[in-house]
């Protein structure tokens, strides 16, 4: 998976902890103050006295997801990880217990979701199914004009004689989805979208 991604988990597992805390010797001591006998102060985060913490708001709950979908579900710069922002609430409830029952892998989302009940999946679709954000610009595209023209006739039109019914049919005359159960495909990467109609 992409480089962003790996960034993540690995940062996710080792707590974004400086990798050499610690373990083994010191490096350069050229920087360290004159006080630097003292034991290792090492703290891991997780055994910080519990404080006040965050509010307890569906925004603040779903902090774990936005660093893969984006502030509010909104989409990133990767050129993988889908925007949910605004699909139908149906539709992304379907998918989190798809990916909660493994019927959709991929396997951070398998693991966050796995001990998660349907009240709570349902409160997280809604969550995002509200979020009315604009739209990224569209990413560049190396295709040709003819090549281009060719996509959208399928898009708006199918095609009959390889019986491909038009994706507008179902996914609505602007690709904006459809309640409750057809997503959007606007705002999506085309990486992301080749990757599902494969799938
Ligand atoms: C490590 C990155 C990552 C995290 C964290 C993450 N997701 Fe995902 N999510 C993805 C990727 C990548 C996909 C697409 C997977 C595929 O089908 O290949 C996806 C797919 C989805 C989909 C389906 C989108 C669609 O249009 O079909 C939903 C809904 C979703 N995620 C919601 C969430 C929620 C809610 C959370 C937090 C509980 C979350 N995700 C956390 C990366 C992530
Ligand atoms: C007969 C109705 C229908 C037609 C025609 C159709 N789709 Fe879909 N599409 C759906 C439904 C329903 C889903 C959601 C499936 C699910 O819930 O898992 C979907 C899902 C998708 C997804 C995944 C979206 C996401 O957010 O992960 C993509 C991409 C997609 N369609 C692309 C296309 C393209 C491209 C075409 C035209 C070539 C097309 N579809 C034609 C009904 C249709």
């Amino acid at each position: 998976m992409s480089q962003t991604l790996r960034g993540i988990l690995s940062c996710a597992l080792i707590a974004c902890a400086p990798l050499s805390a610690g373990a083994g010797p010191a490096p350069s001591t050229a920087l360290a103050p004159s006080t630097a006998a003292t034991p290792s102060t090492a703290a891991a985060p997780s055994t910080a006295p519990p404080s006040r913490g965050p509010p307890d708001t569906m925004e603040a709950r779903v902090q774990g997801c936005v660093t893969c979908h984006g502030p509010a579900g909104r989409g990133t710069k990767d050129d993988y990880f889908p925007r949910i922002a605004g699909k139908p609430a149906r539709y992304l409830f379907n998918q989190l217990q798809n990916f909660r029952e493994g019927r959709r892998s991929y396997p951070p989302m398998n693991y966050l979701l796995a001990y998660l009940h349907d009240d709570y999946l349902k409160e997280m679709a809604q969550y995002f199914a509200q979020q009315q954000l604009p739209f990224a610009p569209s990413e560049a595209v190396k295709l040709s004009a003819a090549q281009l023209a060719a996509g959208q006739a399928l898009v708006l039109h199918g095609d009959t004689t390889r019986q491909i019914p038009a994706c507008s049919a179902c996914h609505g005359p602007q690709l904006m989805g459809i309640n409750p159960g057809i997503p959007g495909l606007i705002g999506l990467h085309s990486r992301y979208i080749s990757a599902q109609l494969e799938a």
